[in-house]
């Protein structure tokens, strides 16, 4: 059998070593816009293509003929690129467009859960026109100056301002939600929510909804939780497949929310979303609160996600499209995980590593590396691009021992790299612990 994959970073390296893992044996034939060394390896062939460029990426699938395509990333998803697979017979592991409004639009979100009585938002309102005093008046009064402005369509992850972090004032808050309207026509305000993040992510084909454990992602570029918001310095996720800062209720409550998201958009699209679907969630005083939605696997969440899949990743993507998806059918193996990003030294802010070498060291079999952006050069060296470089993932029974495999392994990386030592640390998980337990004694 062959199988279309479609990617762009790491994620799409973990996702064809999950494919490559299954006992049907797919030849996967992968397309990216780098030539990534994980997915040479894996791929009967990979081309370096525009993901972006559709008809490109459909005259290769239809010259190859898969039994599926599975679309990492979420511009090509967004965009409609399974409308025009689906139209070919193609199915996808990834919605339809009109589907992934759940990640494309902050206000079609909003207005989903709104609708159909899911009580897991902050206060919000969604502005189309350019009415100053209102928004300011909004900001001031219902939303207390603790605010948050999101541009309401896809902007490489960097649609977001929060108040006291991007946003230092009112006035500045306001000009930011204006340019939003100027430059898309719609704004959400809503209140900032004051906790802890987690993403649970679920295979979902219609209203069928299968969990993968949760994980905690890394945003910011610096130890401590510092400097700009990236996407994703690394994960950890732990052996029972929920969080250490986690209650039972907390995780009990993020599944349920993944379920009636499901069944929202079904009712309000008229047709089954099959894909990834990932809940960003925010743990509470009282409770637990979206955050935001997106249509797709996360990365770097996906790469503690499917190197402890214990099912078979072909079987689960056949019972996603064939709609006979089971609630236990996909099973993960009882580990922690700690993924760490290694990145050029300059990286989120500037690309002055852009070419220079990296080289690796040999991965024991307790941890995986999943290349990213990377390319692999004529002469059999890895040269960096701008962006995140490559996953390290530690696998063991506890998070403090996947932290050490996967440090372990960073730090003999060579090259104009780093990587945030203090992911997954005791020190880390137990602030989380504490910050949560402090909001809700
Ligand atoms: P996004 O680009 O949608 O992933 O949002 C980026 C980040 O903004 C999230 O990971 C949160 O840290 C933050 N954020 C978004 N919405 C809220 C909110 N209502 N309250 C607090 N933080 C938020
Ligand atoms: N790790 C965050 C994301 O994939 O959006």
């Amino acid at each position: 059998m062959n199988v279309l994959l479609i990617a762009s970073s790491a994620r799409g390296h973990a996702i064809a070593e999950a494919l490559h893992r299954s006992g049907s044996r797919p030849k996967i034939f992968s397309v990216s816009p780098n030539r990534n060394p994980g997915l040479l390896a894996l791929s009967e062939e990979h081309i370096m293509m525009d993901i972006m460029d559709f008809d490109a990426v459909l005259a290769f699938a239809k010259r190859i003929a898969p039994e599926f395509a599975f679309i990492g990333p979420d511009d090509p998803i967004g965009a409609g690129l399974a409308d025009v697979l689906n139209a070919a017979g193609i199915p996808c592991i990834a919605p339809k467009k009109n589907l992934a409004r759940i990640e494309s639009s902050k206000g079609f979100t909003r207005e989903l859960l709104r609708t159909h009585g899911i009580d897991a938002s902050p206060k919000y309102h969604i502005f189309t026109s350019a009415l100053l005093k209102e928004i300011k008046t909004y900001i001031e009064d219902e939303l207390q100056g603790q605010y948050v402005v999101k541009y309401d369509a896809l902007k490489g992850g960097k649609g977001v301002k929060v108040s006291g972090e991007h946003l230092s004032s009112v006035d500045e808050g306001v000009a930011y939600a204006l340019e939003c309207i100027a430059e898309c026509g719609r704004v959400v305000l809503e209140e900032k929510l004051i906790g802890v993040e987690f993403s649970l992510i679920s295979f979902v084909s219609g209203t069928r909804v299968a969990d993968c454990p949760a994980i905690q992602d890394h945003k910011r570029a610096y130890a401590g939780d510092t400097g700009p918001n990236t996407g994703g310095m690394g994960t950890y996720s732990d052996a029972n497949h929920s969080l250490p800062f986690l209650s039972q209720a907390d995780l009990g409550r993020a599944k349920e929310i993944n379920r009636a998201v499901a069944t929202a958009l079904k009712q309000e699209c008229g047709e089954d979303y099959k894909g990834m679907l990932y809940g960003g969630f925010i743990a509470v005083r009282d409770g637990v609160r979206v955050i935001e939605y997106n249509a797709r696997f996360g990365d770097p969440e996906a790469l503690n996600i499917l190197p402890i899949l214990q099912s078979d990743f072909v079987d689960v993507c056949r019972a996603v499209i064939s709609g006979e998806l089971a609630d236990d059918g996909v099973q993960f193996q009882s580990k922690a995980t700690v993924c760490k990003y290694i990145t050029p030294l300059g990286y989120p802010e500037n690309k002055d590593q852009r070419g220079e070498a990296v080289s690796f060291p040999a991965i024991p079999a307790n941890a995986r590396l999943y290349y990213g952006d990377i390319e692999a050069a004529n002469d059999g060296s890895l040269l960096l691009g701008g962006s995140r470089a490559a996953g390290i993932v530690g696998i063991g029974s506890t998070i403090s021992e996947a932290e050490h495999i996967a440090n372990t392994v960073c730090a003999q990386v060579s090259g104009p790299v780093r990587f945030r030592e203090d992911i997954g640390t005791a020190e880390l998980v137990n602030h989380r612990i504490t910050t949560l337990k402090q909001l809700r004694d």
